[in-house]
């Protein structure tokens, strides 16, 4: 399974600070927000992964994470040179998934608790898994609709009458499928690739689960100051209460094995004094 990042787009509801540089990598708490995203992948075991962009942000998400060596994962980079819509995604990563499936998180999705609906969803391999997550305000997600015996039938993108309050979050399960289905669909009357209609012809084909996410997981998505700001403040709350970070990228490099202890120590001293590096050694001390 391949692992893909969508991490471009306007931002353009958090100008001025859009205007020189990438939602992506405003901070939520302690690190840019791409880490939780780029965390999720590696705690399911997602070690290639592909970041695409724009030109201005590419640079800067290498500058953050390089290879990916570092942190026992190798990532790619590739150019959406406008917001063509998130399915655009499988027609830029066509060559770096190949003959895999393909995971896509949104650059600005945060999930935090209980994962095992995600790696669930990466055993099986046919088909797609997405996820349906109670929000309060449904018209600004893809909304799917269910049976009375809980069976997804219908899905629609930001609804101006949501027939559930049932969100689809910014993660979704491919099987290689995805590709040729991204080629086919047309642009939206908003002009994007949407997802909504990769989903849909998944539904049409009867291949399409959808697992609801219950309550005891966060699913934040992170758009505007507000949101940035709660999601900093939970967080910040978690982290102070544990003494453990959330989507720390070395820490979970290091406990699943995709680094050894010498490499996390190679990391460690090219990292400057800071709190993120006390909190490192701490790590390394308490192993
Ligand atoms: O967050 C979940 C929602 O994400 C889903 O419920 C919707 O079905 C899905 O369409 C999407 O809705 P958004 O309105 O949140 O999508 P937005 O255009 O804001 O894009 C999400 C992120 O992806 C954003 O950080 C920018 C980035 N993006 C988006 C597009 C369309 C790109 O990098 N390239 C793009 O072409």
């Amino acid at each position: 399974m391949k692992g893909i990042i969508l991490a471009g787009g306007a931002g353009s509801r958090l100008y001025p600070v859009s205007k020189v540089y990438s939602k992506q990598l405003t901070l939520i708490y302690d690190k840019p927000l791409i880490y939780y995203p780029l965390s999720i992948l590696m705690l399911s075991n997602i070690r290639e992964i592909l970041i695409i962009s724009n030109e201005e942000t590419i640079p800067l998400y290498q500058k953050l994470f390089d290879d990916g060596s570092d942190y026992g994962i190798r990532i790619e980079y590739a150019l959406q040179t406008a917001p063509n819509g998130i399915a655009e995604s499988f027609i830029i990563g066509e060559d770096f998934i190949g003959k895999d499936g393909a995971t896509l998180i949104l650059g600005d999705n945060i999930f935090y608790g209980n994962l095992d609906f995600i790696y669930k969803a990466m055993e099986k391999n046919d088909g797609a898994t997405i996820f349906g997550y109670r929000v309060n305000d449904p018209e600004r997600y893809g909304i799917v609709e269910f049976d009375e015996k809980g069976k997804a039938i219908s899905i629609e993108e930001k609804p101006a009458k949501p027939r559930s309050n049932f969100a689809v979050p910014g993660l979704y399960v491919y099987d290689n499928d995805v590709v040729n289905i991204s080629k086919n669909i047309k642009p939206s009357p908003r002009g994007e690739l949407e997802i909504t209609d990769v989903n849909n012809v998944y539904l049409n084909k009867g291949k399409l689960n959808v697992e609801k996410i219950g309550r005891g997981v966060a699913w934040l998505d992170t758009g505007t100051p507000e949101s940035l700001l709660q999601a900093s403040n939970f967080f910040g709350v978690i982290e102070d209460r544990q003494g453990l970070k959330v989507a720390c990228i070395e820490e979970i490099a290091f406990n699943k094995g995709f680094i050894d202890q010498s490499k996390f120590e190679n990391v460690l001293s090219k990292i400057p004094k800071s709190l993120y590096k006390s909190y490192l050694e701490k790590i390394l001390k308490e192993r």
